[in-house]
């Protein structure tokens, strides 16, 4: 076993080294069930998702705050509730070959998740003003949506308010909190929330932040990375799992 690995729970290291960002990275429609089963296909047994809510409550995966990169959709996302939202299409931006795909509510990700037993890493990715709502609504339906034969889905967030209401929500789910920059308290922060593990942009990685997250008894998870070299490197300074678009598993 990698020194790396000895603090994690048993249940973190069961988890594969490579986890496919969106879904399959740039090789499918973001965020849809069809990229998850490309991912599946290339592979992968590990994948990064981001939820958000419909303007109805339904839990569903898209990236942006707004319709129009990802989807045949117009506008502000927060206008939408879930029957508006499953009659768009948000596979055609990616190639003809994806035309018709809809959107992927949590649940049609959580049934294919229990089918295969995959490791399914939930990025809260809150509407403005949504945060604390997201946290404790997609904490819910993880727990009503998911087998306890399938491995617990990881909740992470750059939004604190929205780990901190999935914490209080679904405790037992493992947390993690998501870092683009080094600000200040991030650590404290990360075990206010409980969490099992921090996932920092891979810019920030160097061999003391790394033994810092270690200190605390964390995983580090990193992100977003696509070129075999820097994966070669954050391997060697001993990083956990790595997000990427373009390599692996
Ligand atoms: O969860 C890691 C990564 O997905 C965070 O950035 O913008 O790609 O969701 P973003
Ligand atoms: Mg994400």
């Amino acid at each position: 076993m990698p020194s790396s690995e000895r603090l994690l729970s048993p249940a973190a290291v069961t988890w594969p080294r490579w986890i496919a960002h969106r879904g399959a990275g740039r090789r499918a429609p973001e965020n849809t069930l069809a990229a998850f089963r490309h991912g599946w296909q290339l592979g992968y047994r590990a994948f990064e998702c981001d939820v958000k809510l419909a303007a109805d409550g339904e839990p569903y995966l898209l990236h942006d705050d707004t319709l129009e990169r990802t989807t045949s959709g117009q506008g502000p996302a927060a206008a939408a509730d879930w029957a508006t939202l499953s009659r768009l299409d948000a596979g055609a931006w990616c190639g003809p070959g994806w035309a018709g795909e809809p959107p992927a509510r949590l649940a049609a990700l959580a049934a294919f998740a229990n089918a295969e037993g995959l490791h399914i890493n939930l990025e809260l990715k809150p509407l403005p003003g949504q945060a604390e709502l997201t946290g404790l609504t997609v904490a819910g339906a993880v727990r009503q949506l998911w087998n306890t034969g399938t491995p617990a889905p990881w909740l992470s967030s750059f939004q604190f308010p929205a780990l901190a209401a999935a914490a209080a929500t679904a405790p037992e789910l493992p947390r993690a909190l998501l870092l683009d920059a080094l600000t200040p308290g991030w650590m404290a922060q990360a075990q206010a929330l409980g969490c099992q593990g921090v996932v920092l942009n891979h810019r920030l990685i160097d061999a003391d932040t790394l033994r810092s997250v270690r200190a605390h008894g964390l995983a580090c998870w990193v992100y977003t990375v696509n070129e075999a070299p820097r994966a070669d490197t954050l391997w060697a300074l001993g990083v956990d799992r790595i997000i990427t678009d373009t390599l692996g598993p």
